[in-house]
């Protein structure tokens, strides 16, 4: 979890204003693994203030001795910090760590807690300002913030009063209304900090310094240049210990109604009139507000909805399906992965479709953000191989693992003729940043402690995200899945969610993962440089068991590397002449000798594959003359075809010796 870049102070970051922190759900797991964690980050780096004391509180029996204790080992465990955990800091820390045990609904507790704040405000010189950290669930806010009021501590006259909120922010618009509702009425808005961690992490708020402290890309940013986005946010965890929750909220309530259209209003957003907290949450709510509100047909169109069954884990251990998860119901219809299509109607993204798509279980823990440009014209190529060539403009933000931003772009390959190759330029933070590992959430209390709300939310900016997803909760609430559970654990994700972003050019990005690409016999003992360009040829498909995926005598226009799954090589005659799996490749010789498929190939299971298109084929033997030998190899070795290496090269027909 923990693993985004904080930032090293500079100069000009000031300690946050003296305070107290009191946190309601201190013995709970968000507590032990980002709060106190960052809370130390913030301590070592010399942005907690002198006065600063924290406060927590729960059900569970502790002294502050035993307390601090339990944090102690806690934060040794979760802590990133590079030279390790700092007795000495920590002895310091710690000594401002307290504890009260209470429920939250017992109104002794509250005036017991008033007075132990009035006695740590005057010990720790806190200045009487207080941040409330509600790391519960959000059934009990409303418990917590009445028992705060009943002793009058949400009165900002001595001090600051402020309270941080955790997700979820209710379950769907009226829920998120009500929960509104209910917190306006102890709190003001201006003291109501909702919490959304993906807005800690570095390069999320990268996008807006990206945007608009570069020249270059604000006039390329609209429907005349950019052909759509997508946004990209995968896991390889499943549900783990939390099916309780997860089984009552799913993909879209859990990510996309938070974290991934908050990335987007980053990146859709008109540039703010300054870095002021309103200026940027008046942007964000302008295009969160844009965005087409789908009607039951348009989910059922444009959205897909997943959920992982058995499979395999990282280490091929076999895994579970999410219906057999603890605390899951076993006939669970709630959705693992979703794959949406929107739209946003402004002058500056009308026709740009955005696609977002999110899911547990699946092969690589990745968050990415891609702007796919439009297609240079064809025609000042036209009668040189150029022509064929051409692809789109590529930015990617990279948000995790690795962090950086990639450029995609053509590039004339050396030589006489006029051929092209995609290249890419990049940037990591890793290299261009000294910088701390963090939790994300340091830069939250940070800016909050000092009453900065640009990265929280506003209410009116919840209410339009959960706008934006209702119609796809209603649409899939009142109809069942029929086809789940619909993907494998630790594989790519439901077939149909490849499909979304077609008609057309339009595919995902596929970040082909070099140990794929490296166990092909075919590629094996390639250079980098090699595989990076094959790892950007590759293009994701995805088949379910019993589809056909090569028909005997269609055009041969691609080549296959099987990631995952089994498939079955059938003759025309209707014989199974061979079964491969993983690590295997199939539909070369087609694309060598014939332009037609010599045979058929069926999914014998659920099959993640690559795919090498023609193009690039034929580009990858002209430019390297040790691929186009591989390739003779094993179509010798395989098939007993014999293929020169000029009748290769030229993608001239070849005898087959059967
Ligand atoms: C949380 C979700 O908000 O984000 C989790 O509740 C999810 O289900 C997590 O695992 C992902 O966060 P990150 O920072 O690991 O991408």
């Amino acid at each position: 979890m923990i693993q985004h870049i904080f930032d090293m102070p500079t100069m000009h970051d000031a300690p946050s204003d003296p305070c107290l922190m009191v946190i309601f759900g201190a013995s709970g797991d968000l507590t032990k693994r980002l709060l106190v964690p960052s809370l130390f980050n913030l301590y070592c780096d010399g942005l907690l203030p002198e006065a600063f004391a924290i406060l927590g509180m729960a059900m569970d029996d502790y002294d502050d001795e035993g307390f601090r204790a339990k944090m102690n080992a806690d934060v040794r465990a979760y802590l990133r910090r590079s030279g390790g955990f700092d007795e000495e800091a920590w002895g310091r820390f710690s000594a401002n760590i307290h504890y009260q045990q209470g429920d939250f609904d017992d109104a002794e507790a509250f005036r017991q807690l008033a007075r132990q704040l009035q006695a740590l405000d005057a010990r720790h010189a806190t200045s009487g300002n207080i941040l409330f950290y509600m790391a519960t669930p959000p059934s009990v806010f409303n418990m917590i913030s009445s028992g705060l009021h009943a002793v009058n501590l949400q009165d900002s006259e001595n001090g600051w009063r402020r309270i941080i909120v955790e997700k979820p922010f209710g379950s769907d618009l009226a829920s998120a209304r009500e929960l509104n509702r209910e917190i306006l009425s102890f709190w003001r808005e201006d003291q109501i900090f909702r919490i959304d961690h993906y807005l800690g992490k570095e390069p999320v708020q990268n996008l807006l310094a990206f945007r608009f402290g570069n020249g270059i890309f604000e006039p390329l940013w609209n429907r005349t240049h950019i052909d759509h986005i997508q946004i990209t946010s995968t896991e390889q965890v499943g549900v783990e210990w939390r099916g309780n929750y997860y089984d009552k909220s799913g993909v879209v309530r859990d990510m996309l109604q938070n974290h991934l259209l908050q990335m987007m209003a980053y990146l859709c957003m008109e540039p703010p009139t300054s870095f002021e907290p309103e200026a940027i949450r008046n942007e964000k709510f302008k295009l969160l507000s844009a965005v087409r509100i789908m009607d039951p047909d348009e989910v059922r169109r444009d959205t897909v909805r997943g959920q992982y069954g058995p499979g395999t884990n990282t280490d091929g251990t076999p895994a579970k399906g999410y219906r057999q998860e603890v605390h899951v119901n076993p006939e669970s219809n709630t959705e693992t992965y979703a794959a949406v299509k929107l739209r946003i109607d402004n002058w500056r993204w009308h026709g740009v479709p955005v696609y977002l798509r999110s899911g547990k279980g699946l092969k690589t823990k990745s968050t990415e953000i891609v702007v796919q440009f439009r297609r240079a014209p064809k025609f000042t190529f036209r009668g040189t191989p150029a022509e064929e060539q051409l692809e789109a403009n590529q930015l990617i933000f990279r948000i995790q693992p690795s962090q950086g931003i990639e450029l995609r772009f053509l590039a004339k390959r050396p030589g006489p003729s006029m051929h092209m190759r995609k290249v890419m330029m990049h940037f990591e933070y890793e290299e261009a940043f000294e910088a701390q590992p963090g939790t994300g959430y340091e830069t939250m209390l940070y800016d909050c402690m000092r009453g900065d709300a640009a990265l929280f939310s506003r209410s009116d900016l919840i209410e339009t995200s959960w706008r934006i997803v209702q119609p796809i909760l209603d649409v899939w609430g009142a109809e069942k899945a029929a086809d789940f559970p619909n993907y494998p654990f630790g594989s790519w994700g439901p077939k149909a969610a490849f499909d979304l972003p077609k008609p057309g050019h339009r595919r995902w990005l596929a970040r082909a993962q070099m140990q794929a690409i490296k166990r092909v016999p075919m590629f094996e003992g390639y250079g980098r440089a090699m595989l990076n360009d094959l790892a950007m040829m590759l293009k994701p498909r995805v088949f379910n068991a019993g589809d056909e995926i090569v028909r005997f005598g269609s055009p041969a226009d691609e080549l296959f590397i099987i990631d995952s799954g089994e498939v079955e090589i059938v003759d025309s005659k209707g014989r199974v002449r061979t079964k491969l799996g993983a690590g295997k490749v199939f539909g070369e010789l087609s694309l060598l000798v014939t332009k037609q498929r010599k045979a058929s190939v069926r999914a014998l299971s659920y099959c993640c594959l690559y795919t090498l298109d023609k193009g690039d084929f034929a580009r990858m033997l002209k430019d390297r003359p040790e691929f186009a030998e591989r390739v003779m190899q094993v179509a010798r070795e395989r098939y007993h075809v014999i293929v020169s290496a000029d009748e290769l090269i030229d993608g001239e027909a070849v005898q087959a010796e059967p």
